[in-house]
Order: C-alpha cells, then structure tokens, then sequence
C-alpha cells in the first residue's frame, strides 16, 4: 500500500546499482522503510509500510553513488554536491538574522524582481513536508496591481461571510468554534474584518499593506496542515536574507478554505486546506532594536 499524496499513488522506485554498492548498510540508516541488511547485504523491500515515500534520504547518504530512486517527482538527477560546512549559514548568523527580522507594514513603491521571488520560491521548496512529494502549492501575486486585486477579493469574500461575526451567526457557529473560538471571532476577527472592509472603501489596503508582492502557500487534502506554513517560513527568512521584508498575513486561509468563489477564480481545490500569505517589498522603515521574545512555556518532561 502506497502512501498517497495528491500527485502520488505509488512507491518510488529503487535501483541498488550492484556493480557500485558495497553493502555497507549506510543507506538503512536513514531509512526504516524500504531498506534493510540481511545477511549483509542490502536489501530493497517495497513491502514494508508504505513501500518508499521518494524522500531521497537513501541516495543522499550513499557514498558510492549506487542508489537510485525514480518516482513520487524524485529523480536521481535532483541530487547535488551538499553545500560544504563553509558555505552554510552557522549558528550565529541565523540567529542574528532571525533576531533582526521584523514584520514590515510599509514597503517601498519598488517591484521585486522575478530573480529574486524565483530565490524565495527556492528557498521555500527545501522544506521538509509531512510526506514528500510535497503537497504545497504557491499562488505568485508579482506585482502591486496583482496584489491588489487579490486583496480586493479577499475582502469581497470578507464582505459575503460578514454575517458570521454577527451575533446570529456567532450564536449558530458556537458549537463549533469553541470558547476561545467564539471570542476570538467577536472581539478580534470581527472588529478586524470591519476595519479592513471600511479602510478598502477609503482606499487604504490594510490587508496587504500596499506590498508589491504576495505569496499564498497552501496545501493539498493529503498535506500536513503544518507543510504550507513551514514552507511560507522558510520563504520569509530567505526573503529576510535578501534584504527584503515580509509580513505573514492569516486571513486570506479561511477565505480560500470557505469561499467557492475564491476558489474557482485561483483554481484552488475545494478540499485545500487554509494556507498563509506573506507579503513581501522592500522595507520603507528601519528598526533600531531587537526585540526578545518568550514561549508560553518551555518545560521539562
Ligand atoms: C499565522 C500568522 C498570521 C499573521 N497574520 C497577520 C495579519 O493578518 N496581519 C498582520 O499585520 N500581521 C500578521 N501576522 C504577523 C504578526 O502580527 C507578527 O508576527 C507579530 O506582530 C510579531 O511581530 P514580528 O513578526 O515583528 O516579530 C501574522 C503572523 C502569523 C504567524
């Protein structure tokens, strides 16, 4: 039984090139799945669970160049020389550069250049994903007027779904959302949607902060909710990288999720899961300080 995504039915193939492989075993390491040693030799059992998934951690791994896998969009070809330990960001300079990220809410009239969402676009796709391939799909709003007419729909969806802050609707939608969910809804989403809807009649984009670019990842049925927001993460830090800002921007997720109208016109599957956009431009402030940040709570267990 293959595990399935939405554009995977079956196991990927794999191919021990005997002539190359010494049975070394250093592939079973990284995978519990399809590889094992019996007897000293390497074995390929497509029987195990799901058979392979395609994560290609086994051609990574294998120093002999012996291993090739074919399917679930992995290729032999997609393995490259790793980046030597120089080449690769230490501690410190992520750190630093996660310490000096900020939201930014103001963004200088000036496009992102396709090269440069081509290298945010390429930074987000080497996220890990619940289960490859990945089931992540990115909608690319290139430039202001795009932005802007994504943000228009989205407030027009805002406007149809109006009634469910109202009180009918909160009381009917109750059970379902939950204490928390009922507050949030009356106090924060509400209010928020109202002030979006009224800005957007003066002109005034409090969505997407008149950003000239917006990204909305979003998953498929079979993702991870998790896969489209550890995408959008990684796409911000590079982007933080690239001397860009960002600002992730929640709303558009249940608009998508809920609105068929919004779906059909950005071909968006009905049973997608919410996403996270994230805008991005060049920042048109400067912060002077960092800021130091909490969890709720860091136990030992
Ligand atoms: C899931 C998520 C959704 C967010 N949605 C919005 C949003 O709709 N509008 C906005 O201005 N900021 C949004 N933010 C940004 C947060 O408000 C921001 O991260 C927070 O104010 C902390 O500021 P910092 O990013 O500068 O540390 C969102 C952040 C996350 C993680």
């Amino acid at each position: 039984m293959a595990l399935r995504t939405s554009r995977a039915y079956a196991p990927a193939e794999v191919v021990i090139d005997r002539s190359r492989c010494n049975n070394c075993g250093i592939c079973t390491k990284v995978c519990n799945m399809t590889l094992s040693m019996r007897a000293g030799e390497l074995i390929v059992d497509q029987s195990r669970l799901w058979g392979c998934i395609g994560c290609g951690q086994c051609v990574a791994a294998c120093p002999e160049d012996a291993i090739r896998v074919e399917g679930r969009d992995f290729h032999t070809a997609d393995s490259f020389p790793i980046p030597s330990r120089e080449e690769r960001a230490d501690f410190q300079s992520l750190l630093k550069l996660f310490q000096a990220r900020r939201s930014i809410r103001r963004f200088r009239p000036r496009e992102v250049p396709p090269e440069v969402i081509g290298q945010i676009i390429d930074a987000a796709s080497t996220a890990p994903m619940g289960v490859p391939p990945s089931d992540v799909s990115v909608l690319v709003f290139r430039t202001r007027e795009k932005v802007e007419q994504f943000a228009a729909d989205l407030l027009d969806s805002m406007r149809r779904m109006r009634w469910m802050f109202t009180m009918p609707g909160l009381l009917l939608m109750r059970p379902l959302i939950g204490k928390e969910g009922y507050e949030s809804f009356e106090e924060f989403v509400g209010p928020l949607v109202d002030t979006y809807l009224e800005e957007h009649e003066r002109g005034v984009d409090m969505l997407f902060y008149d950003a000239p670019l917006a990204l909305y990842f979003y998953g498929s049925a079979y993702a991870d909710p998790a896969d489209p927001i550890i995408a959008a993460t990684y796409g911000m830090l590079a982007a933080e990288s690239l001397g860009l800002g960002s600002c992730m921007i929640g709303l558009p997720g249940p608009c998508m999720k809920n609105d068929p109208r919004l779906r059909t016109k950005y071909k968006v599957p009905k049973n997608c899961q919410p996403g996270l956009a994230i805008v991005f431009g060049y920042p048109d402030v400067k912060f002077r300080h960092a800021v130091r940040r909490r969890f709720a709570e860091v136990r030992e267990c």
